[in-house]
């Protein structure tokens, strides 16, 4: 039972008692009487909200010619104490391998996750019989949504038409595809231009990368996914320039979405420039952008035209990974971590300074991505049959981000010092207590495979064009 606590929904704010039966909310009311041998957590003063979802993770992904240094046992410990309950990793499929063959592999990896999880799909070679495998894996494995990248020529790029025959596959079965956009040919070129200079500060990595192949390349998926008749969510949109193609899109009735990331919001270009190589810790696809872009960003999450906040947690160590770049910025990782950070950053700068509201985080957080990746309505809301993965977060106290006490596998934390006001007191994931004031106090391997729904564009509040427009038979 957790009493006297603020509930906060994707709609509302009420103060109200909630019974936890099980692994389930089976009663919300104004007062709820204990039954005897109860455990109850008094929640006076706090918040409770749903468990975060981050549908951008990284977890135990090879990439780059090094992997990334959290799995699912420091990566979902992570998650657990900053308020993620849900996360949707991205696999990758190896050469002549099936899109399920490679999916049971990460379910193996995946079996020691702390919290649940699913799987976006990657396809990084395009074959017609990977298009027979699309309705398979939605209506057998539960994964409803692809990975498809514009950029990473060689590793993960797929070209224009490819996109289109996977797109239009993926919307008649109700699959989601997402879309790394940014113009992966022109980049190339500039960065390899750069290098011959002897430009080879992580900085460049900035001016290679820059916003309007961001944006060009935003429009063409958008433009394939309406072409396609296909639903389609570009993931970690950073700059103005992106965003504007994204509400162009969705006025003209595109079933299209889109995501940003705390280090959008808060970081900005400047860190990728700084002395003594520290830069390199900064070095993420698309790359921080001029600071005038964060409070676009945040006015793209209050209106709606960002629909969710993904951590795109690809975390690199500094010593041994992130160095690998040290003489050219081209072999940095790209990545930055997030996924402990991701619900309190929001919470700091987003409700606390007055950016969003309080509504508005859990929408972004957890409701949205909930809808949109077929969680809803187990997860994403705090209701009766939804699941009790709730956080209780309190508003007066505060504490300081470090990597001394993160679970991040990590040598450095991206948010090192910042202050946030709001104390994750309690983490629940299926009515367990997984976290406890920043202390993991979960089990591995508690987490399930969450099978996911198809896609459907109501639950999203898409318009009525693009709800017609919508032919699939999901
Ligand atoms: O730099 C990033 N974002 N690394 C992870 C791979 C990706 O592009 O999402
Ligand atoms: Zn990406
Ligand atoms: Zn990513």
């Amino acid at each position: 039972m957790i009493k006297n606590g603020t509930i906060v929904t994707a709609t509302d704010v009420y103060q109200a008692d909630i019974r936890v039966k099980g692994e389930k909310i089976v009663e919300i009311a104004e007062e709820i009487l204990p039954s005897a041998g109860a455990e109850v957590i008094d929640a006076r003063g706090q918040y409770i909200m749903p468990g975060g979802i981050d549908v951008h993770t990284h977890l135990a992904w090879p990439f780059q010619s090094t992997g990334t240094a959290d799995d699912f046992e420091s990566g979902s410990k992570a998650a657990a104490v900053g308020g993620i309950t849900s996360i949707i990793n991205f696999t990758n499929p190896g050469k002549n391998q099936t899109l399920i063959e490679n999916l049971r592999e990460w379910k193996e990896k995946a079996k020691i996750s702390a919290i649940d999880y699913g799987f976006h799909s990657i396809i990084n070679e395009y074959s017609d019989e990977i298009l027979e495998e699309l309705p398979v894996l939605a209506k057998e494995e539960g994964v409803t949504s692809i990975k498809l990248f514009m950029a990473y020529k060689g590793e993960l790029m797929v070209n224009d038409l490819e996109m289109y025959k996977i797109m239009k596959k993926a919307g008649e079965h109700g699959i989601v595809t997402n879309v790394h956009a940014e113009n992966g040919d022109i980049i190339d070129d500039m960065v390899a231009e750069a290098i011959s200079k002897g430009n080879t500060d992580p900085i460049y990595h900035a001016y290679t990368r820059p916003a309007e192949l961001e944006a060009e390349a935003t429009a063409r998926a958008l433009s394939i996914a309406e072409v396609a008749n296909a639903p389609v969510y570009i993931v970690h949109v950073s700059c103005k320039e992106a965003l504007e193609k994204v509400e162009m899109a969705k006025k003209r009735g595109v079933t299209a979405f889109a995501e940003t990331c705390p280090q959008y919001l808060v970081l900005d270009e400047s860190y990728l420039a700084l002395p003594d190589f520290e830069g390199g810790k900064y070095v993420c696809s698309p790359p921080l952008r001029d600071k005038s872009n964060q409070e676009v960003l945040w006015a793209g999450l209050a209106s709606g035209s960002l629909s969710t906040l993904g951590s795109d947690h690809c975390p690199f160590r500094f010593e041994g990974q992130k160095t690998m770049g040290r003489n050219n910025f081209s072999k940095i990782p790209n990545g930055v971590p997030g996924i402990e950070d991701l619900y309190s950053i929001a919470f700091q700068y987003g409700v606390q300074e007055g950016r969003i509201s309080l509504q508005k985080f859990v929408e972004i957080t957890s409701t949205a991505p909930a809808k949109l990746f077929g969680l809803y309505p187990n997860k994403g809301s705090v209701a009766v049959g939804f699941d009790a993965d709730l956080v209780l977060v309190d508003p007066n106290r505060t504490r300081t981000i470090t990597a001394e006490t993160q679970y991040q596998n990590l040598d450095y934390n991206a948010y090192e010092g910042r202050e946030i006001q709001g104390v994750l007191t309690h983490v629940l994931s299926r009515g367990d207590v997984i976290a406890k004031e920043g202390k993991f106090t979960g089990e591995l391997g508690r987490g399930k495979y969450q099978y996911r729904r198809a896609f459907h564009s109501s639950l999203l509040g898409g318009s009525a064009d693009a709800r017609s427009k919508q032919k699939s038979t999901i």
